[in-house]
């Protein structure tokens, strides 16, 4: 059972008009999130006991940074916290984005505040893919290798003057570990031998390729762990935020907005541009966070395209740890049977095809 923590709030700073950046101390956390998870916040004023619920939108360190808009009475409550405060924080909440499948091409498609949350999704898969990022929880398990018990680890470093350093041999007990750096276009290539008194051969490089090879055993093997490409498709209101901090993780970032000379800032304005809609539909997953009217719209357009999709659903929250039933809504199973699912539990995340529209 998870518990509420009083933390330390860092920084609580309007990075847009009307949206709010705070990065609190709150190393349980941080230590335990996953993208797509929520927390908690509580206000301390009695005629709002209930807690507010945020997306975790990125871990620093010991840090979890939230992003929100200023709606209603908590959230101005929240906007009012100083550096050195402390708020109440329950979390990691839910079930955040599936990143298991590790297809060619990811889009996330984020509008409004559901860009937030795919800041820590884009970070989390560039390190997943074994090509470092400033994740400063650092260690990432790559690979499992293929069954001779030898544990890969690949270590991502803010640090841009590291060395990296990959080491490896054949025997099974031995962890293989490699060091790469924030650069995206780093190139790790970890070489293991048979021999394990073999120094092992780590090699970065300033190539533009995003790849990491892992080479082992006894040299006829070769386990390419393939890098996704990870393309940001964000659409807001008005000002643009966040866009910056997205270009770093991702290969390539879309935005639009009404500033931006269109009409509405529609992401499916951006999905059905040539280079996106002609991704091959067997190798492109989507991840989508956002206001519910864009989620269906990017459901409609993923569904008639046959690209799988995971979206982050929103609902009016209570307890926000499954005891008030107050988040329920209607999914339906593989047969097209309905049934009812508390969000906070079962999701935020859902799959596509589990959503009764
Ligand atoms: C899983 C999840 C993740 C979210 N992540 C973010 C985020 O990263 N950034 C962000 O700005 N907002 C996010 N929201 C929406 C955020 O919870 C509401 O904007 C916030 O609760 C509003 O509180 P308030 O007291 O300022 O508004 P009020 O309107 O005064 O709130 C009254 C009550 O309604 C609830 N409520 C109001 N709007 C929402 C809403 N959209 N969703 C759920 N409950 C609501 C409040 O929690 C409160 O209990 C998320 C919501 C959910 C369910
Ligand atoms: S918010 Fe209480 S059960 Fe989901």
């Amino acid at each position: 059972m998870k518990e509420i923590i009083s933390a330390k709030i860092v920084s609580n700073e309007q990075i847009v008009n009307n949206i709010f950046r705070m990065v609190i101390n709150c190393r349980d956390i941080a230590s335990q999130a996953e993208p797509g998870q929520f927390v908690d916040l509580y206000t301390e004023k009695d005629s709002m006991l209930l807690p507010r619920p945020l997306s975790i939108s990125d871990i620093d360190k010991d840090h979890v940074v939230l992003v929100y808009a200023l709606v209603g009475k908590g959230t101005r409550y929240f906007s009012g916290l100083k550096p050195d405060d402390h708020v109440r924080i329950l979390g990691p909440l839910g079930n955040g984005f599936d990143l298991k499948q590790k297809p060619q091409n990811i889009l996330l498609v984020g509008g409004g505040l559901g860009v937030a949350p795919l800041l820590f999704t884009a970070r989390k898969l560039r390190e997943m893919s074994g090509n470092g990022s400033n994740d400063s929880r650092k260690e990432v398990i790559a690979d499992n290798s293929q069954g001779f018990g030898t544990k890969i680890v690949a270590n991502s470093s803010n640090d841009p003057g590291k060395e990296l350093a990959a080491n490896g041999s054949n025997d099974s007990g031995k962890e293989v570990i490699a060091d790469s750096r924030q650069d995206p276009g780093t190139k790790i290539v970890a070489n293991s031998s048979n021999d394990p008194e073999k120094e092992i051969a780590a090699n970065n490089s300033n190539s533009s390729e995003n790849e990491m090879i892992i080479n082992r055993s006894n040299g006829s093997e070769t386990n390419k762990i393939e890098q996704s490409n990870i393309i940001a498709i964000l659409g807001y209101a008005k000002e643009i935020w966040y866009n910056k901090e997205m270009e770093a993780c991702c290969d390539m970032t879309k935005t639009i907005s009404e500033n931006s000379g269109s009409k509405r800032g529609l992401v499916t304005d951006l999905l059905n541009r040539d280079e996106i809609s002609s991704l091959p539909p067997e190798a492109t997953m989507i991840l989508c966070c956002g206001p519910r009217p864009m989620l269906k719209a990017v459901y409609d357009w993923g569904d008639a395209h046959g690209i799988p999709l995971q979206l982050s659903m929103e609902a009016r929250m209570g307890c926000g740890v499954g005891i008030c039933h107050g988040c329920t809504c209607h999914l339906q199973n593989a047969g097209g049977q309905t049934y009812r699912a508390k969000l906070c539990k079962y999701g935020p995340v859902i799959k596509g095809s589990d959503i009764n529209w």
